[in-house]
């Protein structure tokens, strides 16, 4: 029986590498993780995602997975799990695993037989292919450039094949073609549904289905990655919707895809519900708003009207009949008060607050990021070496060499990097930020740690957190607040973001001044007599049809 539970929860993040060390070895792991789950659960979450834990050689930070059926030593082992499992069931909180499904590790024993021999039944697990001879040189099947720069085709020894990876050259992309690939995934997620666990996230699942054959992308972008070939590719629908019927209709489970630039048409397909194949997808088009064409590292002012549609749009797209996500930050992006023009130097707590009313009052699930809820901020990176994540690697030295100045490069690196979201959490003041008992850790902590942790946020008079909790038990507990219709206000306004939710009789309206100078606003004339349900200042002036909002200030009206 499907209860549609994901629509009033609240979706809380953890990325297992930073969130706590138990062991005290440097990395995060699933001990660790158990004694934050109060954290969590006071929060007011009602549902955690636990990016990848599954055995990987960590190319990918976990996204490389190379046994879909384990849990990684570094965390923990499959017990662990399963108390993890239970813990969060006694405390009411759903667990949703991350499924990487597009690629596996080059690791990965399907990998591993496939290139062990051209007659290997594993060969067409994967998208293989001969290379072509010009001369004496081999070149790659086509010329597709994979997401994280350089060729998307990784040469098999000396052979003259090649295998599709369109991330790292050690995520080798599945063949979902194959019908007895589809039939594995299709075990692989039964086996963790059938442990216990809630639902899914599937890590960019638009890209499963591929145009065959291969051929050279020859339109003009300033990459040739081929991506009319296998964004929302033609089997798709199919894809999903079979493994809707095998898999998730038998369970009371949440799927919820995250898409790589969807087209509006697909987009809405996967999540109308009479199409049956995927609850919900992400949407990240507002977060795109202070970048240039979706490229993370170009900076460019940020455009209000653009985080505006970004976010609205999925919103009435979605409303009558599929389901909506509300996102603000993830394991892929950098601190939300860090970005879209912000000071976080002096506006932290009102913009993490803000920006949270506007974000997650709409309509959607939220999902929070963890940290997220105590306005933490970018890390001041001094070096390239100091950032693991690989993306920042390869895209620095591309723009190096490209011939672009050092100093310029990092700058960009800098402004977009995932590296941000993924140094270890700040839990309080003591040695590296209360992440473990002081092992060095596998990526540096964030030196601000003593200033912005957890803990001191939690006991501030003007707490972040506990901002969160009062607007995610406004969200929770009125009808409104879930099913509500979002109409937006004032799409116009560069300063303003302003919008109600209509349910049945009742309305809800939220306006916010998303800059730093005070914005005297001008309400509709049916919110003059509404209550103001929160607040982030604790303090505003109301005139007879206007209300002055300072820098950052956000409020959440109900009409009486
Ligand atoms: C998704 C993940 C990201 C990963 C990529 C390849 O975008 O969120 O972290 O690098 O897919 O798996």
């Amino acid at each position: 029986m499907k209860t549609d539970w994901y629509k009033n929860a609240v979706v809380y993040q953890v990325y297992p590498f930073s969130f706590m060390d138990g062991n005290n070895d440097g990395w995060g792991d699933i001990p660790g993780i158990l004694s934050k789950l109060d954290h969590i659960k006071e929060l007011g979450a009602t549902a955690v995602w636990f990016s990848p834990l599954y055995r990987s050689p960590d190319f990918d930070y976990g996204y490389d997975v190379s046994d879909y059926r384990s849990i990684d030593g570094k965390f923990g082992t499959m017990a662990d799990f399963d108390t993890l499992l239970s813990a969060c069931h006694k405390r009411d909180l759903k667990v949703i695993m991350d499924m990487v499904l597009n690629h596996t590790s080059t690791e990965h024993p399907w990998f591993r037989e496939a290139i062990s021999s051209k007659d290997s039944p594993y060969r067409d697990y994967y998208i293989i292919r001969e290379g072509i001879r010009k001369g004496r040189k081999l070149l790659p099947p086509s010329n597709w450039q994979s997401t994280f720069t350089g060729s998307a085709w990784e040469r098999i020894g000396e052979s003259d094949e090649f295998y599709l990876h369109l991330f790292c050259r050690e995520q080798a992309d599945l063949n979902w073609e194959n019908p007895r690939v589809r039939e594995e995934i299709a075990d692989i997620l039964d086996f963790w549904l059938a442990k216990g666990v809630d639902g899914f996230r599937f890590d960019v699942f638009n890209m499963f289905s591929k145009v065959f054959p291969i051929r050279d992308d020859r339109e003009k972008h300033t990459f040739q990655k081929g991506a009319q070939f296998f964004v929302d590719g033609p089997r798709m629908h199919e894809f999903l919707r079979e493994l809707n019927e095998k898999v998730f209709s038998r369970y009371d489970s949440y799927t919820v895809g995250e898409s790589f630039h969807p087209s509006p048409e697909a987009a809405r397909a996967y999540v109308k519900r009479e199409n049956r194949e995927l609850d919900s997808i992400f949407s990240f088009a507002h977060l795109d708003s202070d970048n240039i064409g979706g490229k993370k590292f170009f900076r460019k002012p940020f455009d209000l009207l653009q985080f505006k549609d970004g976010l609205f749009g999925p919103q009435r797209d979605n409303y009558e009949d599929g389901w909506n996500t509300l996102v603000l930050e993830n394991h892929d992006n950098p601190r939300s008060v860090d970005r879209f023009s912000i000071d976080s130097g002096k506006y932290r707590y009102e913009a993490a607050t803000m920006l949270a009313a506007v974000v997650f009052m709409g309509f959607g699930t939220p999902f929070i990021y963890m940290g997220e809820e105590a306005g933490l901020t970018n890390c001041a990176f001094t070096s390239i070496e100091q950032m693991k994540d690989p993306v920042s690697h390869f895209v620095y030295d591309l723009m190096t060499r490209c011939g672009m100045p050092r100093k310029l490069a990092f700058s960009f690196i800098r402004y977009g990097a995932r590296d941000h979201a993924r140094v270890p959490m700040a839990w309080d003041d003591t040695a590296n930020g209360g992440f473990n008992g002081g092992h060095p850790t596998w990526q540096c902590v964030n030196p601000r740690f003593r200033e912005i942790n957890v803990r001191k946020d939690r006991d501030a008079e003007r707490s972040v957190f506990r901002f969160y909790q009062k607007l995610l038990a406004i969200r929770k507990s009125s009808e409104t607040a879930i099913m509500g219709k979002t109409e937006e206000y004032d799409h116009g306004n560069r300063r303003i973001v302003a919008y109600s939710r209509t349910f049945g009789d009742d309305r809800l309206f939220v306006c916010a001044n998303f800059s730093p100078r005070p914005v005297r606003y001008v309400l509709p004339p049916w919110v003059k007599g509404a209550r103001v349900l929160l607040d982030n200042y604790g303090q505003y002036q109301r005139g007879e049809a206007s209300v002055a909002l300072s820098p950052y200030q956000a409020l959440i009206f109900e009409e009486a």
